[in-house]
């Protein structure tokens, strides 16, 4: 069993902060720190190091593969999340009788805006309706999903209220259809177990900066190993040919791997923080992350409860992913009512949101909680 108290040591501003803030970006590590100053010695020491600095890509790609239980050669390394679906998105064909992208009403905007951009290209995007609770059921994809489908992209945890979908559910259905699935994993991955095997999706993206414990300007694509060599991207660069160092300017001759989704100079100095962030995962496992996540949200939401303060997160454990969010007559008097009592949250939709990681404690719900409890009065909606 892992040691949370003294993983928790690892993370300086634990000490400080209430850190209730890894759905924006992680608290750092002690080991990621480091990580990025072994990057400056470098530069000091050697200069340029491109040996090392291409190696250090590779081990992000094999630490992200093991992450996500996936083969390195399924694994783009790409600068966001929002460049692997662009690469993806240059892949696809929208000119046959498969058009349809359909996205949910739960996607960071990223994930519908760079579908609607398809729209020059053919593609024609719907998207699924929350329902009133709030929740998106299984039926709602399915009146969606039909023989038209090319791709269902969806989020597996959504980033206003920490819903998390029935990711399984609507996998089987899309296959059923002849439909793809990509899951975008960013609000789950690194908190909870992400099994792209087990899940069945075809692709899936993601990035670094939160659960995952490293840096902003690094992400992943994953490709599903046997539909690469039938994806070509239009959107390209020399970091994505099969011979990089080839330096052939005659032709575009992509990589036979998931190489073939990246493109230019790879994010050096970010990919020595992410492969420290990446190995401080596997070092804990994602199982046991998952499980000490679930303990932290459910006492959250246990505790919103009997103080009568209603989150508009989905109580049902299988139905919430890393995240609570808590809604407020002022959410933003709230935060920063908050933040004056050292609890670093974040705000969404006129929510507070509470994003917990392995690194969180007890002792942060609960004085979480306390600090609502002593304001229930200014801040809670009126209704409850
Ligand atoms: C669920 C989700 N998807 C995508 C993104 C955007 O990723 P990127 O900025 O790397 O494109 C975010 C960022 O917050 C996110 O929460």
């Amino acid at each position: 069993m892992s040691n949370f108290a003294a993983l928790r040591a690892r993370f300086p501003v634990l000490a400080r902060k209430t850190y209730l803030n890894s759905g924006s970006y992680c608290a750092l590590a002690d080991s990621v720190r480091e990580a990025i100053g072994a990057y400056m010695e470098d530069r000091l020491r050697v200069g340029a190091n491109w040996d090392v600095w291409v190696e250090k890509n590779e081990a992000v790609r094999r630490a992200m593969a093991a992450v996500l239980r996936a083969h390195p050669d399924e694994i783009a390394v790409t600068a966001s999340a929002s460049a692997g679906l662009n690469a993806l998105a240059s892949a696809l064909d929208f000119r046959g009788a498969r058009d349809r992208v359909i996205v949910s009403d739960f996607e960071f905007p990223t994930n519908a805006q760079i579908w609607h951009a398809q729209e020059t290209r053919g593609a024609r995007v719907l998207h699924v309706p929350r329902a009133a609770d709030g929740y998106i059921p299984l039926e709602s994809f399915a009146r969606l999903i039909d023989e038209r489908t090319q791709l269902v992209a969806v989020t597996q945890v959504c980033f206003r209220n920490g819903a998390r979908l029935d990711i399984p559910g609507i996998v089987r259905l899309a296959h059923e259809r002849g439909a793809r699935v990509l899951l975008d994993c960013y609000q789950a991955v690194g908190a909870m177990t992400v099994d792209v095997k087990k899940l069945d999706v075809d692709f899936a993206v993601g990035g670094m900066l939160k659960y995952l414990l490293g840096t902003a300007g690094i992400g992943f694509l994953y490709v599903r190993d046997s539909l690469i060599p039938d994806l070509t991207p239009s959107h390209s660069g020399w970091f994505a040919q099969e011979d990089i160092f080839a330096m052939d300017i005659t032709a575009n001759r992509p990589s036979p791997t998931a190489r073939r989704f990246e493109a230019g100079t790879p994010p050096v100095i970010n990919c020595y923080a992410a492969e420290a962030g990446l190995n401080l995962i596997l070092e804990v496992g994602t199982d046991a992350i998952e499980e000490r996540v679930r303990a932290l949200t459910r006492r959250c939401m246990q505790q919103l409860q009997a103080i009568g303060w209603a989150s508009v997160t989905p109580a049902e454990d299988a139905r919430r992913g890393p995240m609570v969010c808590i809604p407020s007559r002022d959410a933003a008097q709230l935060l920063e009512r908050l933040m004056r009592q050292d609890i670093v949250a974040s705000l969404r939709d006129g929510n507070i949101r509470a994003t917990v990681h392995f690194y969180n404690s007890d002792g942060d719900i609960d004085h979480l909680i306390a600090a609502l409890k002593s304001c229930r009065a200014r801040h809670a909606p009126q209704a409850t």
